[in-house]
């Protein structure tokens, strides 16, 4: 039975927004997609709204009438300050403060690994694990990340910040191995973070059931998630197609792999 009577999806266009619209779609009576970008045809319950996420009057009202909001529009990689700044600061914003005024009760955003980037592979992380961003893009996900602490401590709307690692259709590289998220395991996470009797205020990583892994989930068992899918799957293909990189290689490093050894966006 649907859970949610209107559930807004944020960045359907995109490659994982495109994911979710599928995989969310039992849940709700009406699945409301929203993106700058062109989405298609509506299919049945759908509604499609194309909207400028740092445009604070547009998001009023592509949130208005939600139950529930799954916020994955932004900036997915490393950008130019002004764009890091208008759709994932500014938009993010605008969508916590559009679900204040609206009364939306629960939330869950994409995060992202970079938002600890410079953890060390050896050192590992849990979800409480300071910030160590590895980039703008990181202190973005970083400020939404606090900003849904603020606004569960002081308006009591829940927040789930998934830290989403590597979400492809298989992995690419060895370090993928570790970090992979399959398409169907980030529906699966999303749907427990948005029907679980209570998330509060949860950060969680968004990882396979890979051998190998940098992160811990052991705190948010709360959220009932069980991975089906694992990185191991891949290995052989993987390994016989790259070598091992060097240890001291910082891209080997730290966890955020190849954003650590980037420069400032805005430099040429
Ligand atoms: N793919 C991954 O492995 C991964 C890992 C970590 C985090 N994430 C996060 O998941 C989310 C989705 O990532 P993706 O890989 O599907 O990226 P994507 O680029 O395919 O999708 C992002 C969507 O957001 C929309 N968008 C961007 N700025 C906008 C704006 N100002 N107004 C309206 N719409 C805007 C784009 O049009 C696009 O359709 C992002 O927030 C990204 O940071 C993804």
């Amino acid at each position: 039975m649907a859970r949610f009577k209107r559930l807004l999806v944020t960045g359907a266009a995109g490659r994982l927004g495109s994911v979710l619209r599928e995989g969310l779609a039992p849940l709700a009576e009406t699945i409301r997609l929203a993106d700058r970008a062109e989405m298609g045809e509506a299919g049945p319950n759908e509604e499609l709204v194309r909207c400028e996420l740092g445009d604070f009057d547009a998001v009023l009202a592509m949130v208005e009438g939600c139950d529930a909001v799954v916020h994955f529009g932004a900036a997915p990689v490393e950008r130019p300050w002004a764009e890091i700044l208008e759709s994932s600061i500014k938009g993010g914003y605008n969508v916590y403060e559009a679900a204040r005024l609206h009364g939306v009760k629960r939330i869950v955003y994409a995060s992202s690994i970079h938002a600890v980037g410079y953890v060390r592979r050896e050192e590992g992380a849990d979800t409480d694990t300071a910030h160590r961003p590895d980039g703008l893009y990181g202190v973005s996900k970083c400020f939404v990340e606090d900003l849904a602490k603020l606004y569960f401590h002081k308006f009591g709307i829940e927040s789930a910040c998934l830290r989403i690692n590597s979400c492809f259709e298989k992995p690419a590289d060895r370090r993928h191995l570790a970090t992979w998220l399959s398409f169907a395991d980030l529906v699966r996470l999303v749907e427990r973070c948005l029907v679980a009797e209570r998330i509060g205020f949860t950060v969680a990583y968004g990882i396979s059931d890979n051998e190998e892994v940098f992160f811990s989930n052991h705190k948010v068992a709360h959220l009932g998630y069980r991975p089906q899918d694992t990185a191991e799957t891949f290995r052989a293909e993987v390994e016989a197609q790259i070598a091992p990189g060097d240890p001291f290689d910082p891209q080997v490093e730290f966890v955020g792999g190849n954003f650590c050894t980037m420069g400032h966006p805005d430099d040429d």
